[in-house]
């Protein structure tokens, strides 16, 4: 099964509009280069505007970091998926591990926002990953299994297979520290198994992306796996250099 690679930056809570419109257009300018990967940046929520006109006209899709899981209403300070749609974005980030630990998201809200980001025809992105102490207990597969899902559980086979999933171990996030290829490896395959239980075509053709301290110099390594078919990338997407040499290492898998 061929699988197109994916890269998305998540810029998180960095920048000015006259940076992002900077590193959106350096990006757009360096991806004309570039074949066979899919690239898309996620900055702020208030920069969404100004950098989808810097992206206009080129390859890299727009995306945002969070959306809300209700559609519209009384919920002050909240983004409906409507919304985003409106400015152009074709993907969400949900369930990130930030948005879980520091914001008390569960896998049921993250499951309700993958949801009404599908129902408004963009592509969510839904981040799961283990902190360092599940990991040495041996959790990691149990904490991913449940943190899908509700997710897995609330969509038809149809719907699910329009979705991105992204593991990121939490204590590889901004640490410097990386899974090993084959780390990551495992828990792409058994995420790819879980989605085989649910259906066999999603499993394979579902796009998983691996985040937490990818950078140039890991990419090719970690991209190279059977299971990664992408990166979920942080800081080093807020340099368009680095970011354009991490789109360029991805490869059909
Ligand atoms: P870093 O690449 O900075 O580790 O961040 C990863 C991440 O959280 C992407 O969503």
């Amino acid at each position: 099964m061929q699988r197109r690679g994916l890269v998305v930056g998540n810029w998180k809570m960095h920048g000015s509009t006259a940076f992002a419109a900077d590193l959106a257009r350096a990006v757009a300018d360096g991806s004309r280069s570039l074949t066979g990967v899919d690239i898309a940046l996620c900055p702020p929520h208030v920069m969404l505007g100004v950098v989808g006109a810097e992206l206009r006209g080129s390859e890299v899709a727009l995306g945002a970091q969070t959306v809300s899981e209700f559609s519209e209403g009384a919920y002050t300070g909240e983004t409906a998926a409507s919304m985003l749609a409106d400015l152009a974005c074709s993907f969400v980030i949900v369930g990130h591990s930030e948005r879980r630990q520091l914001f008390g998201e569960t896998s049921e809200v993250v499951a309700a926002k993958a949801s009404t980001a599908l129902a408004a025809g963009l592509v969510p992105i839904i981040c799961v990953g283990e902190v360092l102490e599940d990991r040495q207990n041996g959790a990691t597969n149990a904490i991913v299994a449940a943190q899908l899902r509700p997710f897995l559980e609330s969509q038809g086979k149809d719907v699910l297979r329009q979705a991105v999933i992204a593991y990121e171990p939490v204590w590889a996030i901004g640490t410097g520290e990386t899974a090993s290829p084959e780390q990551a490896q495992a828990v792409h395959h058994f995420i790819r198994s879980t989605v085989a239980g649910v259906d066999q075509a999603t499993a394979d053709s579902i796009r998983i992306l691996y985040g937490g301290s990818v950078k140039p110099d890991n990419a090719p390594d970690l991209f190279r796996m059977t299971d990664i078919d992408g990166g979920l990338i942080g800081g080093a997407a807020l340099k368009a250099d680095d970011f354009l040499r991490i789109c360029g290492s991805t490869q059909p898998s």
